[in-house]
């Protein structure tokens, strides 16, 4: 037996391999937990704390999981399918190219574990999206950054990513970038791609690309073996409980997809309530314009510097992060504290419908 018994304590050989470069992702807050924490009633807070989308689900998606409910003890069927087929449709281009995951998040591990060899490095942001190094850590890959200057009022370019760059596996672009609101242009990516070297990926995260106006990356995944597009339905599409995103890859390589997806982990609820999402044009239209509207009520009425942003949130310099977070949360309103980002000067503000963006910056501009 490997298993010694001293002083109570259970000391095994039977460990987890070695994690500790591995880090735990900081979700946004909870509205329920931090009702709990503070004995507040939930329904008086507001939670704009994980880019979620301010009108909840698409309406048409909702019914189509209800109408779905009574059928779920069968394993999925054609609907991951036919929301292939539906996004290449979209994209312009085949249906294999669409690897549709668990969440944006699980597209980023089924590119990591296609692309990464044990001891492969991947090039990340910072600050950035920590899910991208975590991801490559699952995947046995070593990390590096580049930077993403507040210094250059977060602005992303090729440059500034080459500067960087030293012959990485994967290298992470995201547009818009969270928690900065900044993007960087399909020229830009296509420099990476170009001067990067014929073994690298350029993974450009578009969680938030439906916010923007910036022409999307896709068409690059037409026209190249080495860039990849992510995109999700958790953020305009207000599916984020469920978990269903995807990325879009090149042809030359797409049918690695059914050597690295893990069985039905895009779930048939959630391809039902994609497909529908993807026809409730009013919600999406609501949802963009709304964010717009916030974005620029937040950096014209907060007393305090903001960042231009494309996405669903502003970046807002409020002196102590961490402290305006907690006295925030005290009066109803859950931002969230980008201390965890390498900015414990700021917040990031996810954009509500109109009223609970003007009762946030209220709230805010109170205490800063
Ligand atoms: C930049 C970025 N990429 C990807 C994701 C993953 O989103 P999901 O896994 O919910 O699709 C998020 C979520 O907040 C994000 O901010």
């Amino acid at each position: 037996m490997s298993t010694l018994k001293t002083r109570g304590a259970l000391i095994s050989d039977m460990q987890p391999r070695d994690l500790s470069h591995h880090v735990a992702y900081e979700a946004g807050r909870g509205i329920e937990e931090v009702a709990r924490e503070l004995g507040l009633d939930p329904e008086g807070l507001i939670k704009l704390s994980s880019n979620e989308n301010a009108f909840g689900p698409a309406p048409k998606a909702v019914e189509a999981i209800r109408e779905y409910a009574p059928k779920v003890h069968s394993y999925p069927k054609s609907s991951a399918a036919d929301l292939r087929e539906r996004l290449g449709e979209r994209f312009g281009v085949d249906t294999g190219q669409i690897w549709l995951a668990n969440g944006g998040d699980g597209a980023l591990d089924y590119l990591g574990r296609a692309m990464l060899r044990p001891g492969d490095d991947v090039l990340v942001p910072t600050p950035g999206f920590a899910y991208y190094g975590m991801s490559a850590r699952y995947h046995h890959g070593d990390v590096t950054e580049y930077p993403i200057r507040k210094s250059e009022g977060f602005e992303q370019s090729a440059a500034a990513v080459l500067e960087s760059y030293d012959g990485e596996r994967i290298v992470y672009l995201t547009s818009p970038h969270n928690p900065t609101g900044s993007e960087i242009s399909k020229d830009d990516v296509e420099t990476v791609a170009e001067r990067t070297a014929d073994e690298t990926l350029v993974v450009v995260d578009e969680a938030y690309g439906e916010y923007s106006e910036t022409p999307s990356a896709i068409p690059l995944v037409g026209e190249r073996d080495d860039v990849a597009v992510i995109r999700t339905f958790s953020k305009a599409y207000g599916l984020a409980g469920l978990r269903l995103g995807y990325a879009v890859v090149p042809d030359a390589w797409a049918d690695a997809y059914a050597r690295v997806n893990t069985p039905f982990a895009a779930s048939e609820i959630a391809c039902r309530a994609g497909l529908a999402a993807l026809d409730d044009d009013d919600h999406v239209e609501k949802t963009v314009e709304t964010a717009a509207w916030g974005r620029e009520y937040i950096s014209e009425n907060l007393e305090c510097r903001t960042w231009d942003s494309a996405g669903n949130f502003v970046l807002c310099e409020v002196g102590d992060g961490e402290s305006i977070t907690a006295d925030a949360q005290r009066k109803g309103v859950i931002v969230r504290d980008t201390t965890s980002f390498g900015l414990p000067e700021c917040v990031r503000i996810t954009c509500g419908t109109r009223s609970e963006t003007k009762r946030a910056v209220e709230v805010l501009n109170g205490l800063i």
